[in-house]
């Protein structure tokens, strides 16, 4: 494979989903072994269910947690943090890409390892076996930070997204079905705003932003395409 010329570019931004993740042993939500064909989001995944059991939806999360824990980063992840000037936009809420050592993500889903009170906005970063259940602040019920279905985005988080991609002359989009908005817009907004547009997945999403599409897998390609 013909190694990317990235030097050549200012400003690189690496969009990444859960295909980003599946080489480590993270599963991926559609498709097959896909997390939703296993557990319904109605049950698991959105705020009423939390009202109705929240044990039942914080153990969900807790097994998540610990599953995620057991894997680990793979080469296209330290790809990624190789490049510490380039711009990361991830659908992942399991921090894969900080372990690998990435620092600047911006994570549009949230994080599997914060919490946040739905009373008094107070959030904090949860690394414990089990989640911790009481806002030190206000007493309120603390719920995992993370994009439930039905929730909205956090405009901040948005807003620094957009502006990333928007300003970015390379795209670069890794293991993300684009099926979920407002992420599913990302490939077209970096394509308007001039970018130039590659996907990596070993099942494209059939998107027409992009310039260029490899069919492979992130941790065979990232590393073939950069050193
Ligand atoms: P999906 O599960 O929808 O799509 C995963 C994509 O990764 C598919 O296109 C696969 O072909 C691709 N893929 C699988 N293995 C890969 C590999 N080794 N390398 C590269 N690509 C691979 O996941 P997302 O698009 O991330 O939201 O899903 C978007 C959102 O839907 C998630 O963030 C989650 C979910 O509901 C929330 O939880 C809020």
């Amino acid at each position: 494979m013909e190694r990317l010329q990235h030097e050549e570019f200012t400003s690189i931004v690496f969009f990444t989903g859960a295909g980003m993740s599946a080489e480590s042993g993270v599963p991926t939500y559609r498709g097959k072994g896909g997390i939703w064909k296993d557990y319904d989001y109605e049950e698991y995944a959105c705020q009423d269910a939390f009202e109705r059991d929240p044990d039942k939806v914080l153990e969900f999360h807790r097994i998540r947690r610990r599953s995620v824990l057991l894997c680990q980063p793979h080469e296209g992840h330290r790809v990624i943090a190789s490049i510490p000037e380039a711009g990361i936009v991830t659908q992942n809420i399991d921090g894969m890409h900080q372990r690998a050592g990435s620092e600047e993500v911006i994570e549009l889903h949230g994080s599997l390892w914060r919490l946040r009170c739905p009373e008094c906005g107070f959030r904090k970063e949860d690394f414990g076996e089990v989640y911790e259940k009481k806002c030190s602040e206000c007493g309120g019920r603390l719920r995992p930070d993370i994009i439930w279905f039905g929730d909205m985005l956090d405009p901040l988080v948005m807003q620094n997204a957009s502006t990333l991609i928007k300003n970015c002359d390379l795209f670069i989009s890794i293991g993300t079905s684009g099926t979920v908005w407002p992420a599913a817009g990302y490939p077209d907004l970096a394509k308007r705003s001039g970018a130039y547009c590659i996907e990596i997945n070993p099942e494209p999403s059939g998107a027409t932003a992009y310039d260029r599409v490899i069919e492979g897998s992130a941790g065979e390609v990232l590393p073939k395409l950069f050193h």
